[in-house]
C-alpha cells in the first residue's frame, strides 16, 4: 500500500488528523492495534476548548457536538468548606464544551467510514521503518500476514506506550517527567449529575471531581491510592466515599447507581522534546501526557494535529515552514498547559509527603486565588485554552 501520510493509532488525534488531512485533499491511512470497540471503550477526558471544538468544526465532524455537547460557563471549586465559582465566560468570553472523548472518537470514526479513507484496527506489530532516511514505511501484520505501508510522513499518534517514539534512538530525544505519588478512581453511572457546574474538590480525604457527560450521565472521580486496585471498591464503596468528599449540598443531591464503567488512571506529566525525527512526527499523548485535573490532554492531542495538519497541507504546496517549525510550535502550547496542569494539580489534591507545611500553602494559594480577580482571570484562561495562533 502507499499512502502520503500514514497514521499509527486510531485515539482522538490519529482520527482527527486523519479528517483535517482528508478534508486538504491529503490521502492518508490510519493502522491501529486494537478493535473500534476497543478503543470506544476507554472512558477518558470530557471537557473540550474552543480550539478542538473550532477543529471538529473545520473537520466536518461536529454535527452530534453541537446538538449534544453542553456548553458550560464556568466551573465550582471547594476547598475544604470553602466555595469559589471561576466564571470562565465573564472572565474570558469564552466556554468550554462537555462531550465526552468516547463520542468524539465514535463522531470520527463514523466520518472516516464514510470518507472512504483507510482504517486497518486489530494490525499487529505495527513498525515505522528508515523514517531518517529516503523511504519511510510502516510494517505490520494481519491473520498471520505481514503488510507494508509506504508513506512521505509516518505521524505517531500512538498514546504513551505507543511504538513511534519507542523507535527514535534514545539519544535524539529529551525526557521531563514527573510522576505523582496517587491515581485518580474514575465511575460513570447513568444518573443525573450532583450540580449543573463541574465541581474540583480539595478535602482532607484527597481530591474529588464532579463531572458528567449529559443530563442523565454523571461522571465522577476520586484520588486514590496508586496501590488500590479497582476491584477493591465496589460502587457501595465508592459513592460512600464521594458522598464524604462532596460538598454538603451537593451530597445531598447526590443520586448513585449501578456503574458503567470503573478505571484507575495514574497521574504523570511527561513531555519528549523534540516531536520530529526526519519524517517521523509525533502528536498528542505519544508526545506528552499531564494529569488530567486541567481537562487538557485530548485538547493538546487537537491542538498538534491542527498544527501538523496545516503544516503538511503547506508542504505539499511547496512549503517545508510550517513542518520545520511544528516541534517548536507545538512544544509552546505543550508547557504551558504543563504548568497549568501541574499547579491545578499541585493545588487540588493531598500530597502524602509534603506534611503541615504543604497544605498551608495550598489553603494560602487557594485564599490568594479567592481574594485576587486576576488569578481567577489566570486560571480560566488558562482553563479555557489559548486560540491556536
Ligand atoms: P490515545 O487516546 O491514547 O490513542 C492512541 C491510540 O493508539 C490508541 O487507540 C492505541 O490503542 C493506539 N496504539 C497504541 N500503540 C499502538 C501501536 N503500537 N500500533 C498501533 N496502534 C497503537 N483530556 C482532556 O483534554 N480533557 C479531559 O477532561 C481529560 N480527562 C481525562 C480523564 C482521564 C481519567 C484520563 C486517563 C485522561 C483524560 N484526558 C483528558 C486525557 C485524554 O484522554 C488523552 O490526552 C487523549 O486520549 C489523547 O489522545 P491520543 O489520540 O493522543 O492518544
Ligand atoms: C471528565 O469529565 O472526565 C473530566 C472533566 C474535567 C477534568 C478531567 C476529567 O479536569
Amino acid at each position: 500500500m502507499r499512502t502520503q501520510v500514514a497514521i499509527v493509532g486510531a485515539g482522538p488525534a490519529g482520527l482527527l488528523l486523519g479528517a483535517l488531512l482528508h478534508r486538504a485533499g491529503i490521502d492518508n491511512v490510519v493502522l491501529e492495534q486494537r478493535s473500534a470497540e476497543y478503543v470506544l471503550g476507554r472512558i477518558r477526558a470530557g471537557v473540550l476548548e474552543q480550539v478542538a471544538v473550532d477543529l471538529l468544526r473545520d473537520a466536518g465532524v461536529a454535527a452530534r457536538m453541537d446538538a449534544l455537547g453542553l456548553p458550560h460557563e464556568g466551573f465550582e471549586m471547594a476547598f475544604g468548606e470553602r466555595r469559589l465559582r471561576i466564571d470562565l465566560h465573564a472572565l474570558t468570553g469564552k466556554r468550554v464544551v462537555v462531550y465526552g472523548q468516547t463520542e468524539v472518537t465514535r463522531d470520527l470514526m463514523d466520518h472516516r467510514r464514510q470518507s472512504g479513507r483507510v482504517t486497518v484496527y486489530e494490525a499487529e506489530d505495527v513498525q515505522p521503518h528508515d523514517f531518517d532516511g529516503e523511504r519511510p514505511h510502516l510494517s505490520y501484520r494481519q491473520g498471520g500476514v505481514g503488510h507494508r505501508v509506504e508513506a512521505d510522513f509516518i505521524i505517531g499518534c500512538d498514546g504513551f506506550h505507543g511504538v513511534c517514539r519507542a523507535s527514535v534512538p534514545p539519544g535524539a530525544l529529551q525526557i521531563f517527567e514527573k510522576v505523582y505519588p496517587f491515581g485518580w478512581l474514575g465511575l460513570l453511572a447513568d444518573t443525573p449529575p450532583v450540580s449543573p457546574e463541574l465541581i474540583y474538590g480539595h478535602t482532607e480525604r484527597g481530591f474529588t471531581l464532579a463531572s458528567m457527560r449529559s443530563h442523565e450521565r454523571s461522571r465522577y472521580y476520586l484520588q486514590c491510592s496508586l496501590d488500590d486496585k479497582v476491584e477493591q471498591w465496589s460502587d457501595a464503596a465508592f459513592w460512600d466515599e464521594l458522598r464524604r468528599r462532596l460538598p454538603a449540598d451537593a451530597a445531598e443531591r447526590l443520586v448513585t447507581g449501578p456503574s458503567i464503567e470503573k478505571s484507575i488512571a495514574p497521574l504523570r506529566s511527561f513531555v519528549v522534546e523534540p516531536m520530529r525525527f526526519g519524517r517521523l512526527f509525533l502528536a498528542g499523548d505519544a508526545a506528552h501526557i499531564v494529569p488530567p485535573t486541567g481537562a487538557k490532554g485530548l485538547n493538546l492531542a487537537a491542538s498538534d494535529v491542527g498544527l501538523l495538519a496545516r503544516a503538511l497541507a503547506d508542504f505539499y504546496v511547496g512549503s517545508t515552514a510550517g513542518i520545520d517549525h511544528y516541534s517548536q510550535r507545538a512544544l509552546a502550547r505543550i508547557w504551558k498547559a504543563e504548568r497549568f496542569s501541574w499547579w491545578f494539580t499541585s493545588l487540588m489534591h493531598r500530597f502524602p509527603d509534603t506534611g503541615g507545611f504543604g497544605l498551608r500553602m495550598q489553603q494560602a494559594e487557594f485564599d490568594y486565588l479567592c481574594g485576587s480577580a486576576a488569578a481567577q482571570t489566570a486560571l480560566a484562561e488558562n482553563y479555557v485554552g489559548l486560540p491556536m495562533g
